[in-house]
């Protein structure tokens, strides 16, 4: 199933033909079983929503009946009592991109035949599973979850042991409430942990586990999962020109837990504003429990009465899903790569997954320890987690359609590179390479000598770093500075061209004129990045105070950001002869500026640019922008390596592990005055 759905996934439908319509069908049913009766699906739900928007164009093109309208009636083997039900159970339409949600807003003010101003309200859309709690007489008397289409599972013990529920309320009449029960994500670990201990197999994500914790005849079960449930819907809500606000807070007062995040929006471009800076700060939510994107609601509540529903989804909501992250595909083979430090990480050779214009081969499995414990083979088939930011990642394994043939993955004896016997870390998960001459680690110190971390020579990448080391062009950092008299043999690797050899040649003379913290921070001591390098830098006057380095541990504390291990390091990396050689030929080749003191502050920043993170407590982002561009200085939107500084609020994660990791420096608010004065 999982080839034919990969086989669906990347045809184009205006070519699927009618009798393959049928077999999509039936792969819809299979994957949706899986999905709801064995909590073990097999594609990613961004996988399974393309299948089934492919799948509802065809049943269109072709006249079929739509099979999503009575699937479920054939699909739940549950043991669980039935209850038979009247209201139609709706999903959520969905949309991927933020101009959908302008035509979202069209199509509400169409059906209302006016225009007039539409207000929202965001919150998170929880990737859980949904339930309805019903109330009477100020006490909770059942819970019912989706059964199948044309009855509901009656799940109400289990949720009595759900502690952030009610149980009983300040209302006497009845009432109904829908909302969505999480395992939280601390949880899931520990019982995949377990799970792992006991042999049984894991579960692929905290919904999964929480759908199998909720539908366990053993009560005990469900309660020591502690599971959460999230308020967000009262279908019978009969309050007059009620608007959604209205209904979350009623929901809050009555003792629900509601959406932590929920923002109202006086229009759509307001609101997908507030959605894209939501999901630009994804990374840094931190929050406990999954959410697969957001709900975008209609505010006035009375409107949805005149507009409902299509045949499936509300038309006064609609969903944003963050851009896909789980893909499935398989692992082919592993490479050992060996990083700067020496230590050896397993990389997954993929199965090429294609996503818009992104293609993806290898992810990381971090640690020989992770994939024990994920208990990934060579050979399965794989979810793996593509972010904008980070290395894509192997999440997790799909047991299902195991051939036994896969290959376990094993730690290596020897360095892939050099052959030495590999060292393991005492209490760390660490494999390590500890021959300090392996080449793997000088081409990773020289490329990241070389690149955007360092000296930052255009046309100088890795790949020419590496191909330049084996053919001995270059040996070392210094050596890059006598590539011009090598220009011959440099054109006989037909990798290059007149030109670019030229450029290439032009780029490393350029980078000859180098101020003193970017010398500092190119010469990658232990935890002497840009900042510590700035402060590192004010102890040298001239070139020679840096050949003839003559401070102690002592002197190294008194500068900022520098703490005993770091100053030791320092004094280590001066007085090393090796190193004491290879400064005193560095520094040969280049000129090296030192600041004029006397210089007036600002005619440094000259030609600056900077990036801000989303929120300040005092400043709103708008308000840094102008003070950036006033200054006549650039303001970019993202981080790259291009920026000078990456102005922070000191909790902003994904903005800051990106400059941190492109050594661009970062500035809170008061460095940023300071510099600037
Ligand atoms: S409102 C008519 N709000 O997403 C349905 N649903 O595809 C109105 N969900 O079945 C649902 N978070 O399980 C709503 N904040 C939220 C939600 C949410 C998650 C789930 C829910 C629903 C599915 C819709």
């Amino acid at each position: 199933m999982l080839d034919k759905s990969k086989y669906f996934l990347n045809k184009n439908e205006n070519k699927i033909t009618l009798e393959e319509t049928k077999n999509l069908q039936e792969i819809i049913l299979y994957h949706d079983n899986l999905y709801y009766n064995k909590e073990n699906p097999i594609i990613s739900d961004f996988e399974y929503d393309i299948l089934l928007k492919k799948l509802n164009f065809l049943e269109e093109k072709y006249d079929l009946e739509k099979i999503s309208s009575n699937i479920w009636a054939d699909l739940v083997e549950s043991t669980f009592e039935k209850v038979p039900h009247s209201k139609p159970m709706l999903s959520l339409d969905n949309t991927y991109n933020a101009e959908d949600l302008t035509d979202f807003d069209k199509k509400i003010k169409n059906i209302l035949k006016r225009d007039i101003n539409l207000s929202y309200n965001v919150e998170y859309k929880f990737d859980g599973l949904w339930i309805e709690l019903i109330y009477e007489k100020w006490n909770f008397i059942q819970a019912i979850t989706r059964g199948n289409w044309l009855q509901w599972e009656d799940v109400t013990e289990n949720v009595r042991q759900i502690e952030n529920i009610p149980k009983k309320i300040d209302y006497k009449n009845r009432l109904e409430v829908r909302g969505e029960v999480v395992m939280l994500k601390s949880i899931f670990k520990k019982v995949n942990e377990e799970r792992l201990k006991n042999s049984e197999a894991l579960f692929s994500n905290p919904r999964n586990a929480a759908s199998w914790s909720l539908r366990q005849k053993n009560i005990n079960i469900t309660r020591d999962r502690k599971l959460f449930f999230f308020a967000y819907d009262v279908p019978n809500f009969e309050e007059e020109e009620a608007s959604y606000r209205d209904l979350i807070t009623h929901l809050e007062n009555t003792g629900f837990s509601v959406s932590p995040f929920f923002e109202y929006g006086e229009n759509i471009e307001k609101i997908t504003e507030i959605i894209l800076d939501i999901q630009e700060k994804k990374s840094d939510l931190n929050l406990d429990f999954e959410i697969d994107g957001l709900v975008l609601k209609l505010d006035n509540i009375s409107l949805w009465r005149e507009i409902w529903f299509t045949g499936h989804h509300p038309r006064y909501a609609t969903s944003y899903k963050f851009p896909a992250e789980l893909l499935t595909t398989k692992i082919l083979s592993i490479e050992e790569s060996v990083w700067r430090t020496g230590t050896i990480t397993p990389v997954a050779n993929l199965e090429s997954v294609n996503i818009g214009w992104v293609i993806v081969k290898r992810a990381t499995l971090h640690n020989y320890d992770e994939v024990k414990n994920k208990d990934i083979k060579i050979g399965d088939n794989v979810f793996i987690r593509r972010a904008w930011e980070v290395i894509p990642e192997v999440v997790s394994v799909i047991t299902e359609g195991r051939t036994w043939e896969e290959k376990e993955i094993l730690p290596p004896e020897k360095c892939p590179i050099c052959d030495t016997k590999v060292k393991k870390d005492e209490d760390k998960v660490r494999y390590y390479c500890d021959n300090p001459k392996c080449p793997a680690k000088t081409m990773q110190n020289l490329a990241y000598q070389i690149g955007k971390t360092g000296l930052n020579i255009d046309w100088f990448g890795p790949a020419i770093v590496e191909k330049f080391l084996e053919e001995k062009l270059i040996t070392d950092l210094p050596s890059i500075f006598n590539l011009k008299d090598k220009k011959e043999e440099i054109l006989a690797l037909e990798w290059f061209q007149e030109k670019s050899v030229n450029n290439l040649l032009e780029a490393i003379e350029n980078a000859k004129n180098i101020g003193v913290n970017t010398f500092i921070t190119t010469l990658w001591i232990s935890w002497v990045w840009k900042v510590t390098a700035r402060e590192v830098a004010k102890l040298f006057k001239v070139a020679d105070d840096i050949i003839n380095f003559n401070y102690n541990i002592e002197d190294l504390l008194e500068l900022n950001d520098v703490w005993p291990e770091i100053a030791k390091n320092i004094v280590n990396f001066f007085h090393n002869p090796d190193n004491e050689e290879f400064l005193e030929k560095l520094i040969s080749k280049l000129n090296i500026e030192f600041p004029d003191k006397n210089n007036n502050n600002n005619a440094k920043l000259l030609d600056k640019k900077f990036c801000v993170t989303w929120s300040f407590d005092n400043y709103k982002r708008d308000e840094l922008v102008k003070i950036i561009e006033e200054n006549g200085w650039e303001f970019f939107s993202s981080v790259s390596w291009k920026l000078d500084y990456l102005l922070a609020w000191e909790k902003a994660g994904s903005k800051i592990q990106k400059a941190e990791k492109l050594w661009v420096e970062i500035l809170s608010l008061e460095e940023f005055f300071d510099l600037i004065k």
